[in-house]
């Protein structure tokens, strides 16, 4: 079952995100809608990595207002397919971008067999219990050699943090497993992607004061304020980090389920 709290910041706020969007102009939506803290370097790194050029057919799993794709679609011309199971995410990434959303579950993708070039899932592995699973349909959807862009926050310590509501943070070596075992390659890591400079940065903060003005009293507001707190604590304590991982599919894919 997922969170009160992760409802609230994930599928509230996103609703809310594109009404502010819609008062203060088109240019704020896809800073506005990079809700897993992907700053445009990041971006960037993760686009050169899974080498995106236009035409590309990239799934977004859990792509919620949509931001990392509708950058990747402006700047790379990829063909992008948003899946989130918050409806308000889904309905929110279609108004602001106007790009095909599939509201679904990673877990449960409803899309062919090899059908996609390459995937992204930025800032959805730690809210998801069933990683494993995910990482197997994600691999399901790719064709064989495809790439895989992650963004994924790891807890340094095994014994789970006090974690934000819902959050399950995986460890570098779980993460390492989970990849492995659903037949994927881990080709390069990175941290410490770079700063989000002003110009965007600035247009994120100015719809979330539009949001804050309308919002602040709502019960939803307060419980995704909470978690933003918790993040920013945990982060701040070096308990958890954001990192960015570039995988590819494996040819001769038996993963090792499979082999069993
Ligand atoms: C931190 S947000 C990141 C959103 C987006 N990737 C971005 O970078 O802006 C995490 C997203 O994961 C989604 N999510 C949660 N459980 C999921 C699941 N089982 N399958 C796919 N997405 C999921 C949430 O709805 C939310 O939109």
């Amino acid at each position: 079952m997922t969170a009160p709290a992760m409802v609230a910041e994930f599928d509230d706020v996103a609703a809310w995100t594109a009404d502010a969007v819609a008062q203060l102009g088109a240019e704020h939506a896809i800073p506005a809608a990079c809700r897993g803290s992907a700053s445009p370097a990041a971006l960037a790194w993760l686009a050169e990595a899974c080498e995106l050029a236009p035409g590309t057919r990239l799934l977004d799993v859990g792509a919620g207002a949509g931001g990392p794709a509708a950058w990747a679609a402006r700047r790379f011309g990829v063909r992008p397919v948003l899946l989130d199971p918050m409806p308000a995410a889904c309905r929110a990434a279609a108004r602001m971008f106007g790009l095909p959303v599939v509201l679904a579950s990673g877990t449960r993708i409803p899309l062919r067999a090899g059908s996609m070039d390459a995937a992204w899932c930025l800032g959805v592995l730690c809210t998801v219990a069933d990683k494993a699973g995910l990482l197997r349909e994600v691999h399901r959807v790719l064709r064989p050699g495809a790439s895989l862009g992650l963004l994924v926050v790891v807890a340094h310590d095994p014994r789970a943090p006090a974690v934000p509501d819902g959050n399950l943070f995986p460890t570098q070596a779980e993460l390492s497993d989970l990849l492995d075992e659903a037949g994927f390659d881990l080709v390069e890591q990175i941290d410490r992607p770079g700063d989000a400079p002003l110009s965007w940065s600035r247009r994120a903060a100015r719809v979330a004061e539009v949001v804050a003005t309308r919002h602040r009293a709502d019960r939803a507001y307060a419980l995704a304020a909470r978690q933003s707190e918790s993040f920013t604590r945990l982060f701040d304590s070096g308990q958890i980090s954001m990192q960015l991982i570039h995988a590819v599919r494996r040819w001769a894919a038996l993963t090792r389920a499979e082999e069993t």
